[in-house]
């Protein structure tokens, strides 16, 4: 049997109860844990051959933020960190990690489209805000887009689309397409093949390499038996650097000309030296883009932190613009999760690669440029493609 409450007892009850409710009435108003910081999951790769792609994407983020005082909607942010190394069979294990341990209320991550597919699955079973700021896996935005999942990079179908027409036009009619075997590799080859020959082109021979192997001299020699007219291409970071540098050591630089999605070049020109002069790419992005944006983006983001920006330093600094744009507009309220996805499908970004929009697939639709290695920098030499938009095959949003 309950024992009568004291006159004492009802009363502390009393205004427990409704110190309680008042406070929980509050919250509600305001949005429950109004008051706590935005906590923000990076899951990049800080090891391995794309570690440098990791260190700039999240430099560029918190660059976006520090120069709007480092809150999100009024709010603080702690950031959490894990190392994906880039490597899919940890992915939903890490993606669990900072999404169940951490308690992130946005991840953002990563640079490997394997690594991405775990997280998409995690993220769409727990249903948390996922922003790619690079890997480019086309069914992140194609058959398993999601209102959660956005990405503010591109799709792997989209830089090496325009490549095929850059080619044709130089006059390169048979093509070797050479790359990782992972699903960056061959989504790029595909469409570089759909592109290329829709321009009149013919692609000879594929060629894989496991990633992240850079053992390049057997196929090398291949394609010198080949002799096709062009070699097109998809290696990013440490890889991006022995592969250029290859390519000159067996004697192909000047002889078959070498093309690419600008990843082969991005971030990486320093330590490829001569061997990348003359080489041709597509990409969203050039660090000479001649505009005030990009300018002061790049002045910002050496002062903060001593090195040149690049394509995955405005891919960072952009997923930081879309989140402060998000959160201005539901005043710092993330429990308003509607109003903060309607917000990011609405967002204009005045990025330092030109303005952009997103899809209803959640990809950028962005101008996509033709760019030549001159004198150690990706030079822009005219637009291969304007206001490109993925074309989001099975996306059923
Ligand atoms: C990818 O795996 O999607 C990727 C990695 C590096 C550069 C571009 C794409």
């Amino acid at each position: 049997m309950n024992q009568p409450l004291s006159n004492d007892q009802s009363r502390r009850d009393f205004i427990a109860g409704f110190g309680a409710l008042a406070g929980f009435s509050l919250l509600t108003l305001a949005g429950c844990s109004r008051s706590d910081k935005v906590r923000v999951g990076f899951m990049l790769p800080y090891t391995g051959t794309y570690a440098q792609l990791g260190v700039a994407i999240e430099n560029g983020f918190r660059l976006a933020l520090d120069q709007q005082g480092g809150t999100l909607g009024g709010r603080d942010v702690e950031y959490f960190r894990v190392d994906d190394e880039s490597n899919p069979a940890k992915a939903t294990d890490n993606a669990n990690k900072i999404i169940t341990r951490d308690k992130v209320d946005v991840v953002v991550g990563t640079v490997h489209s394997g690594v991405a597919m775990g997280m998409i699955k995690v993220a769409r079973e727990t249903d948390t805000l996922l922003i790619i700021p690079n890997a480019g896996a086309d069914a992140a935005t194609g058959e398993l887009c999601a209102p959660n999942v956005f990405r503010t990079s591109f799709s792997n179908w989209q830089p090496t689309h325009p490549l095929g027409k850059v080619m044709v036009e130089n006059g390169h009619r048979k093509a070797v397409f050479i790359t990782w075997k992972y699903a960056a590799g061959e989504q790029a080859v595909k469409s570089f093949a759909e592109g290329y020959t829709a321009a009149g082109g013919t692609v000879v021979k594929e060629l894989f390499v496991p990633f992240p192997n850079v053992e390049f001299q057997a196929l090398l020699t291949e394609i010198a038996a080949l002799r096709p007219d062009a070699v097109a291409c998809f290696f990013a970071g440490g890889g991006a650097v022995k592969f250029v540098k290859d390519y000159a050591a067996a004697g192909l630089k000047g002889k078959i000309p070498l093309y690419g999605s600008g990843f082969l070049t991005e971030g990486v020109l320093d330590a490829q030296g001569d061997a990348a002069e003359g080489i041709i790419t597509t990409l969203h992005y050039a660090e000479s883009l001649d505009n005030p944006r990009n300018k002061a983006f790049r002045a910002a983001y050496l002062a903060a932190y001593d090195s040149q920006a690049d394509v995955y330093a405005v891919q960072g600094y952009d997923t930081g613009l879309l989140l402060i744009q998000a959160l201005e507009k539901v005043g710092g309220d993330f429990t308003n999760r509607n109003a903060v996805i309607a917000a990011m499908e609405g967002a204009v970004i005045d990025s330092p690669r030109g303005r952009w929009t997103m899809s209803k697939a959640h990809n950028p639709i962005q101008d996509f440029y033709a760019r030549r290695v001159e004198n150690g920098h990706n030079k822009v030499i005219g637009v291969a493609w304007k206001a490109l938009e993925d074309p989001a095959l099975g996306c059923k949003m």
